[in-house]
Parts: C-alpha cells; structure tokens; sequence
C-alpha cells in the first residue's frame, strides 16, 4: 500500500477567488514552502462548490479535496455562500462515510487574502493526514472497482441529496460549532439514514449488476451487505420495476 512518506497524495483544491486564492497567492510570492500536491480550481465563492463536484474529483483519482473559503462573515456575497458551503460539506462527508471513504479525505478551511503563511500551513497539514492515509481506496480496504461503483452511485445521488437538503436540512446558524453539533445530531443522522441511506445502497446495486446477473450472495459479498439486507433492497428494486428475478437460476438481472 502506498502511504506514509514515499507517497505523494492528488489534492484538488476549490478556492474562493476573494480570500484563499488570493492568500495561495500570497503564500507563493512570499515563497513560504508548502506540499505542492494541490491542484486549483479558482471559483468566485466556497458555496459555489456543488458534491457532484468533489465525488467526480475522488471519482478521477484524488486522494483529497480541498475548500477554501473566507471566514465567516467576511463572504462578498449577501447570500453568505460561505455557510452554504459547511452545509454542502457535512452532507458530503456524510454521503463519503456511507460509501466507505474516509471523510477526511474533504477538508473546508477559511483562509483570507492577507494568510499566505496560513495557506501554506493549512496545505502541510493536509497533505500529511493524506499521505498517512495512503491512497483514497487502499487504506479504506477497497479495491478501485468497488470504490470506483461506490462513488458512482454516490454521485447519481447528489440530485436527491440536494432535494433533502433544501425541504429538510437548510438551516443558518452563525458559528463553525452549531453546524458541526446540528449535522452530527440523531436528528440529522435519522433523516439521512431514511431518505439517503437505502436509495444509495440500491444505486450501488443497480450499478454492480450492469455487469450481468448476481444472486443474492454474490451482491451481499460484493457489497458487505448482511443477507437480509440485501433481500430487503432487492425486495424494492423488485418493487419499483428495477429488476428481475430468475427463479431457475436463482439470481437478479436488470428489468
Ligand atoms: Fe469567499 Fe464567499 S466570497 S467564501
């Protein structure tokens, strides 16, 4: 497994045009050293920054995403897109939790126009929690495949993720710790388990089964799932008109 020193980790970073692109900037005329492993994404505002953005990012190949935003109340926008993006990321993480990513793979960080030596900081420090990560897949225990299925159907979510987010989720709260205590509640966490949790689990199945038929067994391999789990998520995709089942062979195809 590649991790510890002698691996270099892919980040991809989204930084706000207004404060931490502009302390990347800074960090690279003052000539503060830092991991060169970012790539960056320049948008105009951290809420700008959509989960279909950073599943595709870890979908191609990045080891970690990175946000960078203005600190709070310091936005240049009057929707404050800067609580957006704490929002967007809790859910994410949420989402890569789910699917066995590590969810600290997603970091969101304030870094001003003025924090140069803090963007180089902040980079450091990222850059070490990945490399004793190792490499997004390997040290989660997934092969590229599984992984590979695992954020696909991550992604096909993100829509209805979206959806839940706006008629259930939305709040505004003024600091970093009452979004960390509101999106780490049982509340938050039963409201994803019922209306995200399930509809993943039959993405994941749905696009394991493109390769052709599987049995009962086999998903629940694939997957980890327990049997009965499986039986309950086929039990829907029966439902919904999704697959079919083969007595004779005694496996699923797709409808
Ligand atoms: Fe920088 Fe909104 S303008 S986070």
């Amino acid at each position: 497994m590649a991790s510890g020193h002698d691996f270099d980790p892919k980040i991809l970073g989204f930084l706000c045009n207004w404060c931490c692109y502009a302390g990347a900037d800074l960090a690279g005329v003052s000539r503060y050293q830092y991991a060169p492993n970012i790539r960056i994404i320049r948008l105009m505002c951290s809420g700008r920054v959509d989960p279909a953005f950073v599943i595709r990012a870890f979908f191609n190949g990045h080891d970690g995403v990175f946000i960078g935003g203005c600190w709070l109340g310091e936005c240049h926008y009057v929707t404050e897109g800067n609580y957006d993006a704490m929002s967007m990321m809790h859910l994410t993480k949420k989402l890569l939790k789910y699917i066995g990513v590590n969810p600290n793979r997603l970091r969101l960080e304030w870094v001003s126009a003025s924090e140069g030596i803090r963007f180089a900081e902040v980079m450091n420090s990222f850059t070490d929690e990945l490399k004793s990560m190792g490499h997004i897949g390997e040290s989660e225990g997934q092969d590229q495949h599984m992984l590979k299925i695992k954020l696909e159907a991550a992604g096909k979510m993100i829509p209805y993720l979206k959806l839940v987010e706006r008629e259930k989720l939305r709040v505004r709260f003024k600091t970093e710790e009452e979004y960390d205590e509101y999106f780490n509640s049982e509340d938050v966490n039963h409201v994803f388990h019922e209306l995200i949790a399930d509809k993943l689990v039959m993405s994941e199945i749905l696009l394991l089964m493109a390769r052709g038929a599987l049995s009962n067994g086999e998903i629940s391999e694939a997957l980890a799932l327990s049997p009965s789990d499986v039986s309950k998520h086929m039990g829907n995709c029966l439902s919904e008109g999704l697959v079919r089942y083969d007595p004779a062979k005694k496996n699923y195809v797709l409808a």
